[in-house]
């Protein structure tokens, strides 16, 4: 007889694990199907986010944050250093084992909360019975199992460019950007959104000429446009040569190198040679291999799972969360799903606020923002008041040597309510806590001019951005 449970969950990533966890914590039988393998073919639980997503990337962004300081700021701080060195195989190594430890970490949170994990791939085997859904696994776990609640997490997998596979030897996605064994002297990046700007950060910090081709006229047409002005100037000045409106042409592999044809924002036809090219250029949801055809899943017509606002799917008893179904496609966004669907299931009202989600840009200096951009705004009609504070007028930020940036805060013009944050600078993945928490409690710019922030600290930024709404800034 095959094992039953109450809830199975598709796909152990960050919408994945986080639902098997609070379900399990809310008293179901609760079992995880994952298919993601290591090196030695053993489970690696965490998805997209550990394996080859948010968690190496940051690490060999703080790796090679620290090899660009060592080479040039510590100089100002005193700090002479000589025979400065990189030792990529050790840096990847060390990215290698922030991994492991947080695949470990899942697989003992699923011991801890009794979550039953079967490594392989999970598809829907036929119709509902009185059992629930029969679900086949494959892989090193072979059998069926039968839940009642289903919740599908597959994530999602990088977009191709057509004419350009990845091989992840010479054209690479994500898994291979994260990989490369020899710092490459040319790097070419397709896409400037946030893989393509991380990623050209890090190659170009450990010594690679870097050059982005971006599709669109605009440069991160999503963030604020001051925001943004403000990144492309900086990044362009760290030595990204970031191209707008490049219209991509044939790509041709060599033997050690790749060729891209493009024209430009002029139109001038020209032929780029980089050493490894990088496409990111959007991420498309998983659903290959998952049986939806079995039981009659219905898509949205961009390949997403089909779900309403509270995650439900046209099948009884089957959810969908995480990068699987439309917004963002970021981890916490799918963690809040994940939490929200198993409260649901349970009878509660789970909740997931959009309005309200952070983004993080973890270049130098890193971008955040929560809510609405200037643009949208006026695009909305929206009357709005406006104020910065820049980084340089922080002593925090002086102290630190890391001045570049603002904070900008965006309010209704009659009620004060804060419509949008948009931070570039030192931290700014930390300091957009506080606008996210102060948007969901529905607060006003003076709420956040009123409230005693120490001293010295990168927060009083934000303060006085909010100060700056009513033309109060103490300190600029
Ligand atoms: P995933 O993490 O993709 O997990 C899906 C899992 O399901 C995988 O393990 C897959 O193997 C498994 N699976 C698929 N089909 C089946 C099946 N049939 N049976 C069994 N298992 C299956 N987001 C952030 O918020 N912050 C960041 O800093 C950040 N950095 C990123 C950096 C990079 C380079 C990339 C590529 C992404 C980054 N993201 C970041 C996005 C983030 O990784 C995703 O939004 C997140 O992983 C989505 O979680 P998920 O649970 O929906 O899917
Ligand atoms: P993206 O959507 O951020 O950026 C893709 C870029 O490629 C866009 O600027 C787009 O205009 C451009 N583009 C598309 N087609 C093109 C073409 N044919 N030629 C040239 N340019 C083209 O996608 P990306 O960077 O691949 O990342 C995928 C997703 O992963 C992100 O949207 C984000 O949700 C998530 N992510 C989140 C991170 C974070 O939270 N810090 C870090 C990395 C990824």
């Amino acid at each position: 007889m095959s094992k039953q449970f109450d809830v199975v969950v598709i796909g152990a990533g960050p919408g994945g694990y986080i639902a098997a966890i609070r379900a399990a914590q809310l008293g179901f039988s609760v079992a995880c199907v994952d298919a993601w393998e290591n090196e030695k073919g053993g489970p690696a639980p965490g998805g997209t986010c550990t394996n080859v997503g948010c968690i190496p990337s940051k690490a060999l962004l703080q790796s090679s944050e620290h090899f660009e300081h060592a080479g040039h700021a510590f100089k100002e701080h005193g700090i002479d250093v000589s025979g400065l060195a990189l030792n990529l195989g050790q840096m990847l190594k060390r990215k290698d084992g922030v991994v492991k430890q947080n695949n470990d970490g899942i697989l003992y949170l699923f011991k801890k909360n009794k979550v039953t994990f079967f490594h392989g791939r999970a598809a829907f085997a036929g119709a509902a019975g009185a059992d629930g859904y029969p679900l086949a696994i494959t892989g090193p776990a072979n059998e069926t199992i039968t839940a009642k609640q289903v919740i599908i997490a597959t994530g999602s997998n990088a977009r191709q460019l057509p004419g350009a596979e990845f091989d992840e030897k010479l054209i690479l996605s994500n898994t291979g950007a994260l990989a490369i064994e020899g710092v490459p002297a040319k790097l070419g990046v397709i896409g400037a959104g946030v893989i393509g700007l991380e990623m050209g950060s890090v190659w170009r910090r450990l010594g690679s000429d870097v050059t982005v081709l971006e599709g669109l006229p605009v440069f991160l047409g999503a963030v604020d446009e001051q925001i943004a002005k403000e990144a492309n100037k900086l990044f362009t000045k760290q030595g990204l040569k970031i191209n707008l409106g490049c219209k991509i042409g044939t790509i041709t592999k060599g033997d050690n190198s790749v060729s891209v044809a493009y024209e430009n924002a002029k139109g001038e036809a020209i032929t780029a040679e980089f050493d490894k090219l990088i496409i990111s250029i959007g991420r498309t949801p998983n659903t290959n291999g998952l049986g939806a055809d079995q039981v009659g899943l219905a898509l949205d017509e961009r390949g997403f799972i089909a779900v309403d606002d509270d995650c439900k799917t046209n099948l009884p008893g089957v959810w969908a969360v995480g990068d699987v179904v439309r917004g963002p496609m970021l981890a916490h966004k799918a963690e809040e799903e994940g939490v929200a669907v198993a409260e649901r299931i349970a009878g509660q009202h789970g909740h997931t606020n959009f309005n309200t989600i952070p983004w993080v840009i973890y270049t130098s200096p890193e971008i955040a923002w929560v809510g609405r951009t200037e643009q949208q705004l006026k695009a909305d009609g929206v009357a709005y008041k406006a104020g910065t504070f820049p980084f340089l007028a922080n002593g925090r930020a002086r102290a630190l040597g890391d001045t570049s940036g603002m904070v900008k805060f965006l309010a209704d013009a009659t009620t004060d309510e804060i419509l949008g944050v948009h931070i570039i600078g030192p931290m700014a993945s930390e300091l957009i806590s506080e606008a996210v928490v102060a948007m969901e409690f529905k607060a006003s710019a003076e709420d956040i001019a009123r409230i005693c922030h120490a001293h010295p600290s990168l927060s009083e930024a934000t303060k006085e951005a909010a100060l700056a709404i009513d033309k109060r800034t103490l300190n600029f």
